[in-house]
């Protein structure tokens, strides 16, 4: 029997389909937590365009503090519609996205996990032309979260009349090190094999990463470590995402390849992320954007979303069984035929059978399944 506790969560619904998918996120950690006798309470904070909205800022000292004051964040996502949005008529570091990066690095952050796996459901909808036996596939992105080209000196300014912007990619062997020694240790508890990529034949920080990873990688004998460079990753994930464990990858180009890992698993309403520090603190969010588009349509998947409360459960409450029950009733769900609109097939014979559901049709089906 496992003892009952009560868990304390900091929540950002944010921005766009957020709230939305936040709130299925939410229906799904009550059904697991009645199940083991556990309490949870949320404390919700804004941050992102509503707290513009709010505040004239996208992220608060005051968010700051209650998020640290728990043992974990979940949250939804942030920003709007550039084109149309006023976010978008502030300066830069006011607009929502600011408040994401500057949250990350206030609560220290480094360590951002984005598994992405094929689930058998939904195969038909993975676009990579099938192998024969279809695809099967399973990683995890390691990216580093709070250094790099995001957190460097920038600026735009006319250099001898001409407009100039600049953005500076730094790292340092620390910075590298603890993020390559969290890729070693999960993939301990994986496949044991480690893929560090770089652009080490262009860039001087791609060359002390790959210097650094390899020193820490004599600390792990039972891990296999290869280097790949970016642009042949980017490649290969396309063609054969099989020969992947865990990928550890600097800020921006686990941005980029998070992404394109995303959508070869059928949607990029599947992938979910954790971003941790040195600690059993962390902040849980969908890789995904807020959607402006389909925000309050309900047709949103939560998914993603679901799956970081499970990670959240693993990482920061060490909840091994709750997070399994979390992942499998996702797959229960998928396999009994429940499909948001994004995961249904467009050809009608493959959609036969399935039962298109809205964003809470989807969060009830899954908590019916725990
Ligand atoms: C992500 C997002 C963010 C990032 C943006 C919104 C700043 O794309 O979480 O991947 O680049 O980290
Ligand atoms: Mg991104």
């Amino acid at each position: 029997m496992s003892v009952a506790r009560h868990l304390e969560i900091a929540c950002i619904p944010g921005d766009g389909i957020g709230p939305e998918i936040v709130a299925e996120a939410k229906k799904v950690l009550t059904q697991v937590c009645e199940k083991y006798g556990h309490t949870i309470s949320y404390t919700d904070v804004l941050m992102g365009g509503c707290s513009i909205d709010a505040y004239g800022v996208p992220l608060t000292q005051e968010t700051i503090d209650i998020c640290k004051s728990k043992q974990a964040v979940l949250m939804g996502s942030i920003g709007g519609d550039a084109a149309t949005s006023p976010w978008y008529r502030l300066e830069p570091s006011k607009r929502p996205e600011a408040g994401l990066l500057a949250i990350r690095k206030a609560l220290g952050l480094y360590a951002n996990l984005r598994p992405a796996y094929l689930f058998p459901e939904l195969a038909a909808s993975c676009p990579l032309a099938s192998k024969e036996g279809g695809r099967n596939f399973d990683l995890i992105i390691v990216r580093e979260l709070t250094g790099g080209l995001y957190f460097g000196e920038r600026w735009t300014k006319e250099v001898d009349g001409v407009t100039t912007a600049v953005d500076t990619l730094k790292y340092n062997e620390n910075e590298i090190r603890r993020i390559a020694k969290t890729a070693f240790e999960i993939a301990q508890k994986r496949r044991k094999k480690v893929t560090s990529v770089d652009k080490a034949n262009v860039l001087d920080t791609s060359r002390l990463w790959r210097k650094v990873v390899h020193e820490v990688a004599k600390d792990y004998p039972d891990v296999e470590l290869n280097d790949m460079l970016v642009d042949n990753c980017a490649m290969q994930l396309v063609k054969d995402p099989e020969q992947f464990d865990v990928i550890v990858t600097e800020n921006m180009f686990g941005d980029i390849l998070s992404d394109e890992a995303s959508m070869i698993t059928g949607s990029i309403g599947m992938l979910s992320s954790a971003s941790l520090n040195e600690t059993s603190f962390g902040l849980y969010e969908p890789s995904h954007g807020s959607a402006p588009d389909i925000a309050g349509l309900g047709i949103a998947n939560p998914i993603a979303t679901v799956l970081s409360a499970a990670m959240m459960l693993r990482y920061s409450f060490n909840m091994t069984k709750e997070a399994d029950d979390i992942e499998n009733a996702v797959k229960k769900t998928l396999h009994d035929g429940y499909r948001s609109v994004d995961l249904m097939p467009k050809d009608p014979m493959e959609a036969a059978g399935l039962t298109k559901v809205g964003c809470s049709g989807m969060g009830d089906a899954i908590a019916a399944r725990i």
